[in-house]
């Protein structure tokens, strides 16, 4: 049986609640807004539209943090700008879904290059590229020969999917980061921002959007 419900968010975005993990896949007071909000409007992205760069969507979900990504870049991006985006994920239902549901229309143009990163894995164009990873990303990201300048980090809470908060994780992320790396995501827990700054990031609130704590943005610089 199909333990995923789908229902609608604040802003019209549609979510799920996973009975395995407890929680939904996005704050319920806006999935879409939480996306721009605290993973990517405090990376700057747009500071990166003109030139070639790197991001890693970690735990891809229903692609919303990797179509706000390309959304904003898109409105940015100049003759000389290229994103190439990694999305990891290890769940094929929720692939399946990311290739068939609706979206506020404002998204749409975006969203359809996440269908088609969905059904076909991977999606081409003459300013971005999108692959998706398929698989647990512990076992995927260390043997990726590539570095980011953006990386999202979006499981499901600390509390119900401890591995990909913890120190040795983290440490995989930070050996995959350029320097001036910024990562960006929706905890503030005490243990992730500890495991952050032991792994030498420069740890800030974020924006606080559908909780009262802030998220957190981290930044390298060497
Ligand atoms: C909070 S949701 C992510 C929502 C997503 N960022 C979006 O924009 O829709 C967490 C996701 O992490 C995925 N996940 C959990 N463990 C994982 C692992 N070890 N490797 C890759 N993905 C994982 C789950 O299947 C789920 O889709």
């Amino acid at each position: 049986m199909n333990s995923k419900r789908s229902l609608k968010t604040a802003d019209g975005s549609l979510t799920f609640f996973n009975k395995e993990a407890g929680e939904t896949y996005h704050s319920v007071t806006g999935a879409l807004e939480e996306a721009f909000g605290k993973f990517i409007a405090p990376t700057g992205v747009e500071r990166l539209a003109s030139r070639a760069f790197v991001v890693f969507d970690i735990c891809f979900g229903l692609g919303y943090n990797t179509t706000a990504a390309l959304h904003t870049f898109l409105e940015q991006a100049t003759e000389t700008g290229f994103m190439e985006l990694y999305a990891f994920e290890i769940d094929k239902w929720i692939i399946g879904q990311a290739a068939k549901i609706n979206v506020p229309e404002f998204i749409e143009e975006s969203y359809s290059a996440i269908r088609g990163l969905a059904g076909h894995g991977s999606v081409y164009s003459d300013n971005f590229s999108l692959n998706l990873i398929v698989g647990d990303v512990r076992k995927t990201l260390p043997g990726l020969r590539l570095r980011a300048d953006l990386v999202f980090l979006d499981p499901f809470s600390p509390k119900h999917a401890p591995d990909l908060w913890q120190q040795k994780f983290i440490t995989e992320i930070r050996n995959h980061l350029l320097p001036g790396g910024v990562l960006t995501t929706f905890s503030c827990a005490r243990s992730v921002r500890d495991a952050l700054r032991a792994n030498g990031f420069e740890v800030s609130d974020g924006p606080r959007i559908g909780r009262r704590g802030p998220s957190t943005v981290a930044k390298v610089f060497k």
